[in-house]
């Protein structure tokens, strides 16, 4: 049998993956995924539950399994605030003046429970995301709209609160029982500028312990930046509490099962060899904390200064990483260049992508 065979082969084994029959769950500094402990590397796909098309899905899916790319971390919320287009997928609507509407028809949360099914199917685990800090797919900015909140009221706001849990009880009770889902998280890369970070902290402490209250079975983590702890002698701005969270803080909170941070050394105006240190003060910091942390972001990914990041990441007790963000091809073409996308199956991916996935994969626990 020719080499090419022998792949294809099994490619084929790893579409048939049955749904996991445990949920996912921390292990000392790392998981145990579908009961084995693991170290992994994933990414991040935010796009998936907004396609249409269900052969697409599947199509990235297949893609992830083969390249061991274990946990897709995507989008569980998506905020219209004026009459959708014709086709066009939400999950929830604030239009002012109107009442609050949850989507769950086929063009709404029905595309999400594909993605779960489909993650199902591949032997992928799903971090799910409920509201975005920034204004795409509508974010906290949508419920601040029609809520009437200043920028940072949305996290003390009770009608804001209100709604957003029950936006999550929604998204919750439809993959309650799937071993699929990895977490649930709070937000994309909450902030909470110029406010005391005990803000967030509350609001990180009511959040996660609700979830648990409705799902008891499933991670919760939070979707921060990881800004907010002690460097040491770095005492660069994503080490300060300016951004209004405290990683430290955040991390103990009993109901908040592992950490997340994210790298982007240039948009922030660091240097990529800063990286190392960033690495390693949060991988010491989940040491400390008794839990898990995981890169859950990283980019802009360039040749000469990713191999190195991914180094830093073998060399700690870092638990996975995920690079921002995963692209195909899919039915209309190309998915999301943000300029931070590297497609499957190009150079770049089977160079700096595929072998990391498969390094992580082989790290002794
Ligand atoms: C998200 O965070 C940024 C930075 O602090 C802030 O400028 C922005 O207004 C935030 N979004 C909301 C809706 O609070
Ligand atoms: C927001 O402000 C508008 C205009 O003042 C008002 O009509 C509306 O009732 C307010 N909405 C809420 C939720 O307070
Ligand atoms: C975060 O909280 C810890 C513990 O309360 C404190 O020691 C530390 O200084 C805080 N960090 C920042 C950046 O405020
Ligand atoms: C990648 O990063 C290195 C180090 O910062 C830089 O010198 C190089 O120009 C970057 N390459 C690209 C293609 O952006
Ligand atoms: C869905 O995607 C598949 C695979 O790319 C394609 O063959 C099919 O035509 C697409 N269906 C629609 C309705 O676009």
């Amino acid at each position: 049998m020719k080499f090419s065979s022998v792949l294809s082969l099994f490619s084929a084994i790893a579409v048939t993956a049955a749904a996991f029959t445990s949920y996912a769950k921390t292990s000392g500094s790392v998981f145990s995924i579908n009961g084995k402990k693991e170290y992994f590397a994933g990414t991040n796909a935010y796009w998936i539950g907004f396609l249409t098309n269900n052969t697409d899905v599947d199509t990235v899916m297949s893609h992830l399994a083969a390249s061991k790319l274990k946990v897709l971390r995507v989008w569980g919320f998506n905020i219209i605030t004026s009459a959708p287009w014709s086709g066009e997928v939400y999950y929830q609507k604030l239009i002012p003046g109107s009442d609050p509407v949850i989507n769950t028809g086929t063009d709404g949360l029905q595309r999400l429970d594909y993605v779960v099914k489909s993650a199902e199917a591949h032997g992928i685990s799903l971090i799910i995301n409920f509201v975005n800090n920034w204004s795409d797919y509508g974010g906290m900015a949508a419920y601040n709209s029609y809520y009437n909140l200043t920028d940072t009221g949305w996290y003390t706001s009770a009608a804001a609160q209100a709604e957003y849990q029950k936006y999550i009880a929604a998204v919750v009770s439809r993959y309650k029982t799937s071993k699929n889902v990895f977490a649930w998280e709070l937000a994309n890369e909450p902030r909470c500028a110029g406010c005391a970070t005990s803000v967030i902290t509350n609001w990180v402490k009511t959040t996660s312990a609700y979830i648990k209250s409705l799902d008891p079975n499933h991670m919760v983590c939070i979707g921060d930046e990881g800004f907010g702890l002690n460097g040491g002698t770095d005492t660069s701005y994503p080490y300060s509490a300016g951004p209004g969270t405290n990683f430290t803080e955040n991390l103990a909170v009993s109901t908040i099962d592992f950490g997340t941070y994210h790298l982007y050394p240039s948009p922030w105006g660091e240097t990529d060899a800063w990286a190392e240190g960033w690495i390693k003060s949060h991988a010491a910091a989940g040491l400390a904390a008794g839990k898990p942390v995981i890169l859950e972001e990283y980019g802009p990914v360039n040749h000469t200064v990713d191999l190195t990041w991914q180094s830093w990441v073998m060399s700690t007790q870092t638990a996975g990483d995920m690079y921002w963000q995963y692209g195909d091809t899919l039915s209309a073409g190309q998915t999301s260049q943000d300029g931070n996308t590297i497609y499957y199956g190009t150079a770049e991916f089977n160079t700096l992508i595929a072998p990391h996935a498969a390094a992580m994969e082989a790290k002794a626990v």
